[in-house]
């Protein structure tokens, strides 16, 4: 019985007795003890990635979906079983969830490659976990299906519709500059996060749903139903319908995310305005796909993303909500926007191609919310990388959420060396800073104690945001949530914590921005950086045991997707 070329379910990957038989029947004997009978113990057997949690308000309808899941595998004939691994809820993190996604990427693909499955549906959708799941399915590589949680539905107050977490910040601003009062912000914050699911907006979480969906991951069209909406659960029953398919097919996760999908999903992410985090995330997702992995250069996201337009009107760059994309048509109508520059023989866990799957007619589509590529929201892509010797391995831009007339800027730096500096000194009445300064922040990439947490979104000093200042350039080497906007210079690499110009950069210092250059530079000259280099201190604290060590020591930089180095697949 266990001489099968191919075993499957419960004889896949055995426990190590020593005697294969034995082993076997052990596994068959326990598991009768939790009631299976010996027709369920011969089924093909699908895992399901249980990712609820307590501490994760996103994935509260995580159950009901593994529930549906479920329903799906035992229809097709299989096997369904769900299993944890940790769950990141983003604000109940600490120093910051990217510390934790390499953690969960090795949850995830050490428990599908130690317990017997098939296939496996990974559930998930809160900010760091669906990069995660596919970092961790993309190095497992066995058959995969992605279901997204779904975003949240938006929330009223006072007539005004609210929904994390574009509005979070833009209230919290406002009542820094002291034009909401602490009643109407205690008020706000109980509508603005309203049902279970992700960010309602086009954070992280939803654009990280949208590229899993572009990778051919999801199943088509469900990357952004609604949390709540019925569709979600019927989302879910197909996935599970679809797991066996998907094994049978052969369809592994290194034959859906090829050089050709990923391209596909820049163009997605561009097209979208989708979050900085982005092309962290896939960059560190295709850095594991297949043997080699898939690298992204920075140079060919420009190339890309000038010729790729923002065809998608939501928050933070736009004004609608995720409920509006999935109302307005979703990912297949902006798909077939952009049809002419996609490769359309990138195939999905249908085993479907692209091309097959847009030939479908397209439904109904509302253009305030899915623009043509004739009449574009903005002509070109919302992200731009930025290079000089102020971020010689690149740093990114979000265009399409920063104030075109800083543009182009040029001005004198105000320097934070830490986070602590910055929270301690950023309302100070006597912090030296004009409307046209370029606030710097320093020691919180990935390397730093801080571990590159989401503070780019560095506010706006209190003076000066009560004088009426509503953005300013910002630069740093950390990350800044997707739901953020402002000119906001993000993942400078090399970050400050190794050696990079940013930690040289002092008080006064001028610093030139240009978009259209897609430059940033330090107008200091060579010789003075290397004299500063010289005396710099180094600031970083070693961890020294645990996570946090293995952390710092292995932790890449962020063009390389702020991986471990020992677990993208070129090592
Ligand atoms: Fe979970 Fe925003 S907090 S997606």
């Amino acid at each position: 019985m266990t001489d099968d070329i191919d075993p499957k379910g419960f004889a896949r990957g055995l426990t190590n007795y020593g005697d294969k038989d034995f082993s076997l029947y052990l596994r068959r004997s326990f598991a009768k003890s939790m009631g299976y009978s010996d027709e369920m113990l011969d089924r093909p057997i699908v895992g399901i990635v249980n990712t609820a949690s307590g501490y994760n308000n996103c994935h509260r309808g995580v159950p009901e979906l593994v529930d549906a899941v479920k329903r799906g595998v035992l229809a097709t004939g299989g096997l369904p079983i769900d299993f944890p691994t940790i769950s990141l809820g983003e604000v109940f993190l600490n120093p910051t969830s990217l510390m934790f996604r390499n953690l969960m990427a090795m949850d995830t693909e050490e428990m599908i490659r130690a317990q017997p499955m098939d296939a496996v549906v990974l559930v998930g959708g809160c900010d760091k976990t669906v990069p995660a799941q596919l970092m961790g399915a993309a190095s497992a590589d066995l058959p995969t299906i992605q279901l997204i949680v779904g975003p949240m539905m938006t929330g009223r107050h006072e007539g005004e519709r609210l929904g994390a977490c574009t509005d979070c910040r833009r209230f919290w601003a406002d009542f820094r500059a002291g034009r909401v009062t602490e009643q109407k912000i205690a008020q706000i914050e109980g509508n603005l996060a309203t049902t279970l699911g992700t960010c309602a907006v086009m954070g992280t979480a939803s654009t990280m749903a949208c590229i899993a969906e572009t990778l051919g991951m999801t199943l088509p069209g469900t990357a952004a139903i609604p949390a709540v909406h019925a569709d979600r659960l019927r989302a879910a029953e197909a996935s599970g319908k679809q797991a066996l398919e998907t094994a049978r097919a052969g369809l592994i996760p290194s034959k859906l995310i090829t050089e050709q999908s990923v391209e596909n999903a820049l163009r997605v992410l561009l097209a979208l305005g989708g979050s900085t985090n982005g092309i962290l995330h896939l960059t560190a997702i295709a850095g594991r796909a297949g043997q080699r992995g898939i690298a992204i250069s920075l140079e060919r996201l420009n190339e890309l993303s000038d010729t790729t337009p923002v065809l998608v009107n939501l928050k933070p760059t736009g004004v609608g909500y995720m409920e509006d994309f999935h109302a307005a048509g979703g990912m297949g109508t902006l798909l077939r926007e952009l049809a002419p520059v996609l490769h359309l023989d990138c195939l999905s866990v249908t085993g479907e191609t692209l091309g097959e799957r847009l030939k479908s007619a397209p439904g109904y589509l509302d253009r305030a919310i899915i623009r043509s590529r004739a009449e574009p929201f903005e002509a070109v892509g919302g992200l731009v990388a930025l290079f000089g010797n102020l971020a010689p391995g690149g740093a990114i831009l979000k265009r399409s959420a920063a104030d075109p007339t800083l543009f182009e800027h040029t001005g004198r730096a105000v320097v934070f060396t830490s986070l602590e500096d910055l929270a301690d000194r950023i309302d100070s009445d006597d912090l030296d800073v004009k409307a046209d300064d370029i606030l710097v922040l320093q020691n919180a990439g990935p390397k730093s104690p801080a571990g590159m947490p989401e503070a780019g979104y560095i506010p706006i000093p209190k003076k000066l945001a009560q004088a009426g200042v509503k953005d300013m350039v910002r630069i740093s080497d950390c990350r800044m949530s997707g739901t953020a906007f402002g000119t906001i210079v993000l993942h400078v690499t090399p970050e400050a914590a190794v050696g990079g110009a940013i930690g040289l950069v002092q008080n006064g210092d001028e610093i030139s921005l240009s978009i259209s250059n897609k430059s940033l530079i330090l107008n200091v000259d060579d010789a003075e950086l290397e004299k500063r280099r010289q005396s710099a201190v180094s600031q970083r604290a070693q961890p020294t045991r645990g996570y946090a060590k293995l952390y710092a020591d292995h932790v890449t930089q962020a063009d390389q997707g702020a991986d471990f180095d020992f677990l993208m697949a070129s090592s």
